[in-house]
This record gives C-alpha cells, sequence and structure tokens, in this order.
C-alpha cells in the first residue's frame, strides 16, 4: 500500500491528512441510476441532498437520552470510569482520554440495531418514505438487521472516515443514508458532502478499492476518494440543527467530517432501504 496525501477543502477551508491504500481511477460513467431511484421524485436531485426535519423536539430529547444510554454503557463495559448523572456527550474527550479506550468504545457503538435505543425507527422511515415518495422499512435484508451507528469524533482527532460513497458496498446501493446531529454538531464540526458528486462518472474518480484504505491505522469498510479528474474536493457542511437529518444518495460523496471544535461531536446515521 501506498502512503498519500488527501486535500480537501471544508467550505473553502484546506484540509490534509494521510491515507494508506492503492489508488486507482475508476471506470465507465456515474452508477448512479436517474431512474426509479431513491431520490428521483424529490426536486433535490441534482444536489443529491437535503436537510430535513425528523424528530419533534420531545422526540429529539428522548433520542438523544438513548444514544448517552448507549455510549455510557460502552464506556462502563470497557471500565472507563465516569459520572453517569453528569456524563455529557461533548465532554467525551475528557473521560475517554487515550485512543484504545475510545477505539473499544466505537467498536461497541458502530453496530446498534433498533433493540439498543428507545426510538421507534420504524417511524422515521414511515417520515422520510412521505419525503421521498417511497416506501422505506429499517430492515436490511443483506445484512439480516436494522442499521444504527453512532459517530463520536474528539475535537481535532483523526476520528473521521474518508471522503466516500456508502453505494459502493452492495448493501447499501438502494437505501437513503441519514446523518442526523445529537451533540457538538455545529459549521466545524458537521458531516461534510459534495454537492452533485453522485453524477460523477467512475472514469473521473481516483480511489481505492472496499476495505482498501486506512487512516491513523484504521481500515474503513468503504473506498477513499481521493480526488476527482477536475481536482481536490471541493465539500461542504450543510450543518442540520438539532431536530433535523441529512438525508443524502448513498452515491453522493462525503467524509472527512474533522471536528475543528473543542467539544465532541456525536451524530447518528440510519440506513433505510426503499420497499417498491
Ligand atoms: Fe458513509
Amino acid at each position: 500500500m501506498n502512503t498519500k496525501e488527501c486535500k480537501l477543502f471544508i467550505d473553502n477551508e484546506p484540509f490534509r491528512f494521510k491515507v494508506e491504500g492503492d489508488f486507482f481511477w475508476g471506470a465507465g460513467e456515474a452508477l448512479y441510476e436517474a431512474e426509479n431511484n431513491i431520490i428521483s421524485k424529490v426536486p433535490w436531485t441534482q444536489d443529491g441532498y437535503k436537510v430535513v426535519d425528523a424528530f419533534t423536539s420531545e422526540e429529539f430529547k428522548r433520542f438523544k437520552e438513548s444514544v448517552r444510554q448507549n455510549i455510557m454503557k460502552a464506556m462502563s463495559s470497557n471500565a472507563i470510569d465516569f459520572e453517569p448523572d453528569t456524563f455529557e456527550l461533548e465532554s467525551y474527550h475528557k473521560v475517554v482520554t487515550t485512543n484504545e479506550a475510545h477505539l473499544s468504545v466505537i467498536n461497541q457503538t458502530r453496530n446498534l440495531t433498533n433493540a439498543d435505543l428507545d426510538f421507534d425507527i420504524d417511524s422515521l422511515a414511515e417520515r422520510f418514505g412521505k419525503v421521498l415518495g417511497y416506501r422505506l422499512t429499517s430492515w436490511i435484508e443483506e445484512l439480516q438487521k436494522t442499521h444504527i451507528q453512532i459517530r463520536i469524533s474528539r475535537p481535532s482527532t483523526l476520528d473521521i472516515n474518508p471522503p466516500h460513497r456508502d453505494g459502493y458496498l452492495s448493501y447499501w446501493k438502494d437505501i437513503i443514508n441519514v446523518w442526523a446531529p445529537i451533540a457538538g454538531c455545529n459549521d466545524k464540526t458537521s458531516l461534510p458532502v459534495v454537492p452533485g458528486s453522485h453524477l460523477f462518472p467512475e472514469k473521473e474518480i481516483l480511489r481505492t478499492e472496499s476495505q482498501g484504505a486506512k487512516i491513523n491505522g484504521n481500515t474503513y469498510f468503504v473506498p477513499c476518494i481521493l480526488k476527482t479528474a477536475d481536482g481536490d474536493l471541493h465539500m461542504i457542511r450543510p450543518n442540520p440543527s438539532p431536530g433535523q437529518a441529512i438525508l443524502f444518495t448513498p452515491f453522493l460523496i462525503h467524509g472527512a467530517a474533522v471536528n475543528r471544535s473543542d467539544v465532541t461531536r456525536v451524530s447518528i446515521e440510519l440506513r433505510f432501504p426503499k420497499i417498491d
């Protein structure tokens, strides 16, 4: 594997990090199919993403508490010392102070299902289904489970996945991606996307294979996209408010969510396949 420098722009600010992998230019046209795809009925088809309302304030409060409980459970089972009554997600990095401890926590919080959260995920599937004009489910047939992943990003770390498209993985081809802020999300921490990038042809994408990119010693399932034929990636942070979420096609390039604030950022990722 070669080590390359990934250089990109987030809201016009440069960001660089080292990534190990074998990079190659793709072949052919865009994998995104314009007909009958999950965002084909919305007015934002060309952008590939949209910030929408996701939770009522009461629901958001309950959902956030449930995320906090899951993170505390993961900390407890890894013998990390903290005070449950006062623990706040934004101060996670002051409690989980080593990379090793953080990796053991996210090892647990990256693979949650419906049963782990005190929240009816299917009510969200119905809500987003109405936005998209398709019936959605939370059940991922190929994986035989629902998919709920808590993302924890500590300040000024490489707690990031590379710029990528989830649609390269077969089980994420026909889903809507949902990214929702939970704590510490703002214009310096929230998920960057490349607007319209689902339309980029493969032959204009320089990337690795799946499970072919390593950042800071961590191997990622998704391929890393280093750049396009136009040059370095230009990303923006749509920055949804608490209670909102970003909906986006799995072919939109996103990731590299470096935390440029001084608090821990916590977000959640959900994926809903369409039924029709
Ligand atoms: Fe992703």
